[in-house]
Protein backbone atom coordinates (compact mmCIF):
# COMPACT_ATOMS: atom_id res chain seq x y z
CA UNK A 1 0.00 0.00 0.00
CA UNK A 2 3.06 2.17 1.16
CA UNK A 3 5.06 1.20 -2.19
CA UNK A 4 2.37 1.88 -4.56
CA UNK A 5 1.45 5.32 -2.90
CA UNK A 6 5.51 6.63 -3.29
CA UNK A 7 5.31 5.25 -6.66
CA UNK A 8 2.12 7.11 -7.41
CA UNK A 9 3.96 10.16 -5.64
CA UNK A 10 6.70 9.77 -8.21
CA UNK A 11 4.99 9.66 -11.27
CA UNK A 12 2.75 13.06 -10.09
CA UNK A 13 6.67 14.33 -10.08
CA UNK A 14 7.81 12.93 -13.43
CA UNK A 15 4.41 14.73 -14.65
CA UNK A 16 4.54 18.04 -12.84
CA UNK A 17 8.64 18.08 -13.81
CA UNK A 18 7.49 17.34 -17.58
CA UNK A 19 5.32 20.20 -17.59
CA UNK A 20 7.23 22.33 -15.83
CA UNK A 21 10.03 21.44 -18.48
CA UNK A 22 7.56 22.40 -21.28
CA UNK A 23 6.51 25.36 -20.22
CA UNK A 24 10.23 26.52 -19.58
CA UNK A 25 10.78 25.12 -23.43
CA UNK A 26 7.83 27.10 -24.19
CA UNK A 27 8.87 30.39 -22.83
CA UNK A 28 12.28 29.94 -24.26
CA UNK A 29 10.94 29.12 -27.66
CA UNK A 30 8.62 32.13 -27.22
CA UNK A 31 11.14 34.48 -26.64
CA UNK A 32 13.46 33.06 -29.44
CA UNK A 33 10.44 33.31 -32.11
CA UNK A 34 9.72 37.12 -30.86
CA UNK A 35 13.44 37.56 -31.27
CA UNK A 36 13.50 36.67 -34.84
CA UNK A 37 10.20 38.78 -35.45
CA UNK A 38 12.07 41.78 -33.86
CA UNK A 39 15.27 41.36 -35.94
CA UNK A 40 12.91 41.46 -38.94
CA UNK A 41 11.07 44.77 -37.91
CA UNK A 42 12.63 48.13 -39.35
CA UNK A 43 13.18 49.73 -36.04
CA UNK A 44 15.72 46.69 -35.38
CA UNK A 45 17.15 47.12 -38.77
CA UNK A 46 17.54 50.82 -38.18
CA UNK A 47 18.93 51.07 -35.18
CA UNK A 48 21.48 48.10 -36.44
CA UNK A 49 22.71 50.25 -38.83
CA UNK A 50 23.60 52.75 -36.38
CA UNK A 51 20.99 55.22 -35.87
CA UNK A 52 19.79 56.58 -32.24
CA UNK A 53 16.55 55.42 -30.93
CA UNK A 54 15.49 58.91 -31.21
CA UNK A 55 16.34 59.47 -35.12
CA UNK A 56 14.68 55.40 -35.30
CA UNK A 57 11.34 57.07 -34.26
CA UNK A 58 11.22 60.04 -36.04
CA UNK A 59 11.80 57.87 -39.03
CA UNK A 60 9.34 55.18 -38.52
CA UNK A 61 7.02 57.98 -37.54
CA UNK A 62 7.68 60.03 -40.55
CA UNK A 63 8.55 57.71 -43.19
CA UNK A 64 6.56 55.29 -45.34
CA UNK A 65 7.34 51.58 -45.71
CA UNK A 66 9.02 52.55 -48.89
CA UNK A 67 11.20 54.97 -47.62
CA UNK A 68 12.35 53.00 -44.99
CA UNK A 69 13.12 50.31 -47.19
CA UNK A 70 15.48 52.98 -49.46
CA UNK A 71 17.13 53.98 -46.25
CA UNK A 72 17.64 51.18 -45.12
CA UNK A 73 19.81 49.91 -48.76
CA UNK A 74 22.08 53.19 -48.02
CA UNK A 75 24.96 53.32 -45.57
CA UNK A 76 23.92 55.15 -42.62
CA UNK A 77 23.79 59.31 -43.67
CA UNK A 78 22.39 61.84 -40.33
CA UNK A 79 21.67 63.78 -43.41
CA UNK A 80 18.30 61.87 -43.56
CA UNK A 81 17.63 62.18 -40.30
CA UNK A 82 18.16 66.16 -40.67
CA UNK A 83 16.06 66.42 -43.65
CA UNK A 84 12.83 64.44 -41.94
CA UNK A 85 13.72 66.38 -38.90
CA UNK A 86 12.60 69.87 -41.07
CA UNK A 87 9.47 71.80 -40.89
CA UNK A 88 8.49 71.86 -44.51
CA UNK A 89 10.06 67.92 -44.91
CA UNK A 90 8.22 65.90 -48.00
CA UNK A 91 8.76 62.58 -47.70
CA UNK A 92 7.84 62.12 -52.04
CA UNK A 93 11.11 64.34 -52.13
CA UNK A 94 13.41 62.72 -50.49
CA UNK A 95 15.63 61.09 -53.40
CA UNK A 96 15.52 64.24 -54.49
CA UNK A 97 16.77 66.12 -51.79
CA UNK A 98 19.84 63.61 -51.38
CA UNK A 99 20.52 63.96 -55.26
CA UNK A 100 20.64 67.98 -54.47
CA UNK A 101 22.85 67.83 -51.10
CA UNK A 102 25.11 65.97 -52.92
CA UNK A 103 25.62 67.37 -56.39
CA UNK A 104 25.57 70.84 -54.76
CA UNK A 105 27.47 70.11 -51.53
CA UNK A 106 24.58 72.03 -49.91
CA UNK A 107 24.50 71.23 -45.87
CA UNK A 108 21.72 73.63 -45.11
CA UNK A 109 19.02 71.11 -45.26
CA UNK A 110 16.12 73.93 -44.60
CA UNK A 111 17.36 75.29 -47.61
CA UNK A 112 17.51 72.15 -49.66
CA UNK A 113 14.27 71.28 -48.40
CA UNK A 114 12.80 75.04 -49.54
CA UNK A 115 14.64 74.62 -53.13
CA UNK A 116 13.69 71.15 -53.92
CA UNK A 117 9.91 71.66 -52.80
CA UNK A 118 9.80 74.79 -55.28
CA UNK A 119 11.32 73.15 -58.10
CA UNK A 120 14.36 75.85 -57.65
CA UNK A 121 17.08 72.71 -58.43
CA UNK A 122 15.37 72.45 -61.84
CA UNK A 123 16.64 74.81 -64.51
CA UNK A 124 14.00 77.83 -64.84
CA UNK A 125 11.56 76.91 -67.93
CA UNK A 126 12.80 73.57 -68.92
CA UNK A 127 9.68 71.55 -67.57
CA UNK A 128 6.44 73.30 -67.50
CA UNK A 129 3.74 72.59 -64.90
CA UNK A 130 0.26 73.28 -65.45
CA UNK A 131 -1.45 76.14 -63.15
CA UNK A 132 -4.63 75.06 -61.55
CA UNK A 133 -7.06 78.47 -61.82
CA UNK A 134 -9.90 76.36 -59.88
CA UNK A 135 -7.65 76.93 -56.73
CA UNK A 136 -8.68 81.01 -57.35
CA UNK A 137 -6.46 83.23 -55.38
CA UNK A 138 -4.32 80.06 -54.36
CA UNK A 139 -3.49 79.37 -57.68
CA UNK A 140 0.21 79.22 -58.22
CA UNK A 141 2.36 80.73 -61.12
CA UNK A 142 6.24 80.94 -61.42
CA UNK A 143 9.05 80.14 -63.32
CA UNK A 144 7.37 76.58 -63.08
CA UNK A 145 3.72 76.71 -63.16
CA UNK A 146 1.89 78.38 -66.14
CA UNK A 147 -1.01 79.81 -67.63
CA UNK A 148 -2.46 78.58 -70.68
CA UNK A 149 -2.32 81.23 -73.31
CA UNK A 150 -5.89 82.17 -73.56
CA UNK A 151 -6.50 82.10 -69.74
CA UNK A 152 -8.49 85.09 -68.88
CA UNK A 153 -9.86 85.87 -65.32
CA UNK A 154 -13.66 86.09 -64.68
CA UNK A 155 -14.84 89.14 -62.73
CA UNK A 156 -12.19 91.77 -63.82
CA UNK A 157 -13.20 95.26 -62.67
CA UNK A 158 -11.53 98.61 -63.27
CA UNK A 159 -9.29 99.93 -60.15
CA UNK A 160 -10.28 103.88 -60.13
CA UNK A 161 -8.04 106.55 -60.62
CA UNK A 162 -7.98 107.31 -56.91
CA UNK A 163 -5.87 104.13 -56.58
CA UNK A 164 -4.51 103.88 -59.85
CA UNK A 165 -1.94 106.03 -62.34
CA UNK A 166 -2.47 105.64 -65.69
CA UNK A 167 -5.82 105.73 -68.02
CA UNK A 168 -9.25 104.66 -66.24
CA UNK A 169 -9.44 101.02 -67.52
CA UNK A 170 -5.53 100.46 -67.85
CA UNK A 171 -5.29 98.80 -64.10
CA UNK A 172 -7.66 96.13 -63.41
CA UNK A 173 -8.12 93.24 -60.94
CA UNK A 174 -10.54 90.47 -60.17
CA UNK A 175 -13.27 91.82 -57.98
CA UNK A 176 -13.04 89.72 -54.99
CA UNK A 177 -9.43 90.93 -54.66
CA UNK A 178 -10.21 94.52 -55.61
CA UNK A 179 -12.46 94.26 -52.73
CA UNK A 180 -9.83 93.66 -50.04
CA UNK A 181 -7.10 96.00 -51.74
CA UNK A 182 -10.05 98.53 -51.08
CA UNK A 183 -9.69 98.14 -47.65
CA UNK A 184 -6.25 97.89 -47.24
CA UNK A 185 -5.97 101.27 -49.16
CA UNK A 186 -8.57 102.63 -46.76
CA UNK A 187 -6.51 101.68 -43.52
CA UNK A 188 -3.13 102.36 -45.92
CA UNK A 189 -4.67 106.23 -45.79
CA UNK A 190 -5.98 106.28 -42.16
CA UNK A 191 -2.30 105.41 -41.27
CA UNK A 192 -1.33 108.35 -43.36
CA UNK A 193 -0.04 106.75 -46.49
CA UNK A 194 -1.68 107.05 -50.04
CA UNK A 195 -0.76 103.88 -52.19
CA UNK A 196 -1.17 104.08 -55.62
CA UNK A 197 -1.24 101.06 -58.01
CA UNK A 198 1.04 101.20 -61.26
CA UNK A 199 0.37 98.05 -62.65
CA UNK A 200 -2.39 95.07 -62.21
CA UNK A 201 -3.85 92.43 -64.90
CA UNK A 202 -1.60 91.79 -67.98
CA UNK A 203 -2.95 89.40 -70.48
CA UNK A 204 -0.58 86.88 -72.26
CA UNK A 205 0.61 89.48 -75.14
CA UNK A 206 1.11 92.28 -73.20
CA UNK A 207 3.49 90.10 -70.61
CA UNK A 208 5.47 89.17 -73.66
CA UNK A 209 6.09 92.17 -75.07
CA UNK A 210 6.80 93.51 -71.09
CA UNK A 211 9.25 90.81 -71.32
CA UNK A 212 10.74 90.89 -74.77
CA UNK A 213 11.39 95.00 -74.29
CA UNK A 214 13.29 93.98 -71.38
CA UNK A 215 15.16 90.85 -72.61
CA UNK A 216 16.61 93.02 -75.64
CA UNK A 217 17.67 95.78 -73.19
CA UNK A 218 19.19 93.65 -70.44
CA UNK A 219 19.92 90.37 -71.97
CA UNK A 220 18.00 87.40 -71.00
CA UNK A 221 19.49 85.83 -67.56
CA UNK A 222 19.18 89.61 -66.07
CA UNK A 223 15.46 90.10 -67.95
CA UNK A 224 14.49 86.86 -66.14
CA UNK A 225 15.22 87.76 -62.85
CA UNK A 226 13.41 90.84 -62.87
CA UNK A 227 10.04 89.85 -65.35
CA UNK A 228 8.46 86.58 -65.95
CA UNK A 229 8.11 85.13 -69.51
CA UNK A 230 4.29 85.00 -70.81
CA UNK A 231 2.46 82.42 -69.10
CA UNK A 232 4.72 82.71 -66.34
CA UNK A 233 3.56 85.98 -64.82
CA UNK A 234 1.22 86.44 -61.75
CA UNK A 235 0.13 89.21 -63.46
CA UNK A 236 -2.04 87.02 -65.56
CA UNK A 237 -3.85 85.87 -62.65
CA UNK A 238 -5.57 89.07 -62.15
CA UNK A 239 -4.45 88.82 -58.38
CA UNK A 240 -1.55 91.04 -58.02
CA UNK A 241 -0.93 94.99 -57.75
CA UNK A 242 1.90 96.30 -58.64
CA UNK A 243 1.79 99.37 -55.90
CA UNK A 244 4.02 102.38 -54.93
CA UNK A 245 2.89 105.83 -53.00
CA UNK A 246 1.49 108.83 -54.76
CA UNK A 247 4.57 110.73 -53.27
CA UNK A 248 6.72 108.46 -55.09
CA UNK A 249 6.19 106.72 -58.29
CA UNK A 250 9.41 104.53 -58.81
CA UNK A 251 9.71 101.18 -58.09
CA UNK A 252 13.31 100.62 -57.21
CA UNK A 253 13.19 103.35 -54.06
CA UNK A 254 10.06 102.18 -53.10
CA UNK A 255 11.66 99.97 -50.58
CA UNK A 256 13.08 102.53 -48.49
CA UNK A 257 9.36 104.03 -48.00
CA UNK A 258 6.95 104.43 -45.17
CA UNK A 259 4.24 103.10 -47.56
CA UNK A 260 6.32 99.91 -47.99
CA UNK A 261 6.79 99.37 -44.29
CA UNK A 262 3.42 99.81 -43.35
CA UNK A 263 2.74 97.06 -46.22
CA UNK A 264 4.89 94.64 -44.80
CA UNK A 265 3.39 94.93 -41.49
CA UNK A 266 -0.26 95.09 -42.30
CA UNK A 267 -0.48 93.97 -46.03
CA UNK A 268 -1.94 90.22 -44.78
CA UNK A 269 -4.62 91.03 -42.92
CA UNK A 270 -6.42 92.23 -45.91
CA UNK A 271 -4.81 88.98 -48.08
CA UNK A 272 -1.72 90.55 -49.82
CA UNK A 273 1.53 88.77 -49.44
CA UNK A 274 4.63 90.29 -50.74
CA UNK A 275 5.69 88.00 -53.30
CA UNK A 276 9.24 88.37 -54.11
CA UNK A 277 10.86 89.22 -50.71
CA UNK A 278 14.02 90.32 -49.62
CA UNK A 279 16.73 87.41 -48.99
CA UNK A 280 14.32 84.95 -51.01
CA UNK A 281 15.24 84.80 -54.97
CA UNK A 282 17.08 81.38 -54.43
CA UNK A 283 13.51 80.39 -54.28
CA UNK A 284 11.43 83.04 -56.62
CA UNK A 285 14.05 82.97 -58.69
CA UNK A 286 13.11 86.78 -58.93
CA UNK A 287 15.09 90.27 -57.64
CA UNK A 288 13.35 91.73 -54.60
CA UNK A 289 10.08 93.59 -55.77
CA UNK A 290 8.63 95.50 -52.65
CA UNK A 291 6.24 96.62 -55.07
CA UNK A 292 4.40 93.58 -56.28
CA UNK A 293 1.92 92.39 -54.18
CA UNK A 294 -0.40 89.29 -54.16
CA UNK A 295 -3.67 88.80 -53.22
CA UNK A 296 -4.37 85.07 -51.70
CA UNK A 297 -6.84 85.33 -49.31
CA UNK A 298 -6.56 86.78 -45.78
CA UNK A 299 -5.70 83.10 -43.89
CA UNK A 300 -3.32 82.26 -46.07
CA UNK A 301 -2.03 85.51 -46.22
CA UNK A 302 -1.51 85.45 -42.73
CA UNK A 303 -0.09 81.93 -42.18
CA UNK A 304 2.69 83.10 -44.82
CA UNK A 305 3.44 86.31 -42.95
CA UNK A 306 3.72 84.24 -39.77
CA UNK A 307 5.87 81.58 -40.99
CA UNK A 308 8.39 83.92 -42.73
CA UNK A 309 7.72 81.87 -46.04
CA UNK A 310 6.90 82.79 -49.79
CA UNK A 311 4.04 81.45 -51.71
CA UNK A 312 6.03 79.16 -53.56
CA UNK A 313 7.00 77.37 -50.31
CA UNK A 314 3.83 77.77 -48.65
CA UNK A 315 1.64 76.32 -51.87
CA UNK A 316 4.26 73.07 -52.36
CA UNK A 317 4.10 72.16 -48.55
CA UNK A 318 0.34 73.05 -47.61
CA UNK A 319 -1.46 72.96 -50.94
CA UNK A 320 0.29 70.16 -53.36
CA UNK A 321 1.78 68.08 -50.74
N1 LIG B 1 7.84 91.21 -62.38
C1 LIG B 1 7.06 90.02 -62.16
C2 LIG B 1 7.91 88.91 -61.69
C3 LIG B 1 6.31 89.62 -63.40
O1 LIG B 1 6.78 89.95 -64.49
O2 LIG B 1 5.32 88.95 -63.29
ZN1 LIG C 1 4.38 92.90 -60.50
Amino acid sequence: MVRKKRKLKKQVYYVLAGFIGLIVLGILGMNYYNDLKYRQTNEFKLLDKGYSNDDTNIMLEKLSENSITMVLNKEKDDAIVALVKEKYFLEKNLEDYLTYIQEEEETNYQDVVAIVNVHANQNWYEEEYKTDPSLNELMLVNKFYALDKDYTPENLVNIPLTYAYGNEGDCKIIDYAYEKFVDLWQAAKDAGYYLMVNSSYRDYAEQEETYNYLKSTVGERKADERAARAGHSEHQTGLVVDMTSIHNAKDSTFKESEEYAWLQEHAHEYGFIERYPEGKTYITGYNPESWHWRYVGIEAATQIHEEGITFDEYYAFYIAK
